[in-house]
């Protein structure tokens, strides 16, 4: 889809005045100041900017992994705000509603490419849920056994305590450890199911086939340490796809590549994009940025479109 045609469609996402400002320890660092952007339905926008100026602070703003300072701006999705979203519905957001593409890849090393591509889906409710009351139990088997060694083990004096006593004690300890250790195994068992399950229902046939066009056929079940930096870069958009969000939001999607590798990256971009993905994407490269409908830069905190200057602030 050319600028033009994308024009006059709805604004599906949209910025006003965000403002971030870091710290480091008591000195602010401040990045974006009243920075806005709309981006239409089906269009490529590219986000310009010199290193260190909030390209990426902006885009983890849009997607919902970061939040603007408190009391500033808003960003609005299909006009719902995002910076009122929390838990479930915010999950939803950066998982289903947005895809993103991180600077460095953000793979997980101990998955193989398939699983890597899959973890918007396993997120809410899969295997990684899991791990939460996997942990709670792991520490109350912990504590449960901590517990046995301390009492059952001479903190009591054998005098004062009578033996069915000290039994009941040791029992009772035991029983917690078992019941820890009872819902572990259950936890690990539910995981391996739900694992299997995902990697054959149809969201797995999904995501096998837009690893396949992405040219991971051969690769699904490598790990990322075993894949070349374009590999890396293709799994990360599969996975940022593998929801079928309206939106990609890639940071950076050729900063670590060659350039035939950039290129081959871009090209599967644009093919998505003719498609009718939009797409936010952020590069210090403007021969990256030519291949957008629409090209703005973050200058001085705020985005511009070119051939404008950013408003300095009238002093007070
Ligand atoms: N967590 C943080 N704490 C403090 N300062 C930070 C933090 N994250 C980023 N910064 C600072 O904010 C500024 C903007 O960072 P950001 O990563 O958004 O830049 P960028 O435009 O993406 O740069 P690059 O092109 O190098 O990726 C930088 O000066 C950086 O040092
Ligand atoms: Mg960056």
């Amino acid at each position: 889809m050319t600028m033009d045609d994308a024009t006059n469609n709805p604004v599906v996402l949209e910025a006003r005045d965000l403002r971030k400002t870091y710290r480091l320890g008591r000195v602010p660092v401040p990045v974006l100041k009243d920075a806005s952007i709309e981006v239409r339905e089906g269009e490529w926008v590219a986000i310009l900017g010199a290193s260190g100026s909030g390209k990426s602070t902006l885009l983890h703003l849009l997607g919902g992994l970061d939040r603007p300072d408190r009391g500033s701006g808003e960003i609005r999705h299909r006009g719902r705000r995002v910076s009122g979203l929390r838990g479930g519905a915010l999950n939803t957001y950066r998982n289903r509603d947005v895809g993103f593409v991180f600077q460095f890849y953000h793979l997980l090393p101990e998955l193989s490419v398939i699983e890597n591509a899959m973890l918007p889906r396993l997120v809410p409710g899969g295997f990684v849920i899991a791990a939460l009351p996997l942990l709670i139990a792991m520490l109350g088997a912990a504590l449960g056994a901590g517990l046995g060694w301390s009492i059952g083990g001479g903190v009591l004096p054998d005098a004062d305590v009578p033996t069915t006593g000290k039994i009941a004690v040791l029992a009772g300890t035991w029983a917690v450890v078992g019941a820890a250790a009872a819902v572990l195994v259950f936890q690990l068992a539910q995981a391996f199911v739900e694992r299997r399950r995902i990697r054959h229902g149809d969201h797995a046939t999904a995501v096998r086939r837009t690893l396949e066009e992405f040219g991971l056929g051969p690769r699904l079940e490598h790990r990322p340490s075993q894949l070349s930096g374009g590999e890396r870069q293709r799994t990360a958009i599969a996975r940022a796809l593998a929801a079928g969000p309206g939106i990609l939001l890639a940071d950076e999607p050729t900063g670590n590549l060659d350039a035939h590798t950039g290129r081959e990256i871009l090209d599967l971009l644009r093919r998505r994009h003719h498609a009718g993905l939009t797409i936010v994407m952020v590069t210090h490269d403007p021969k990256v940025a030519a291949y957008a409908d629409r090209v703005v830069r973050i200058e001085d905190g705020r985005v511009v479109e070119p051939g404008t200057t950013p408003e300095i602030d009238a002093p007070e």
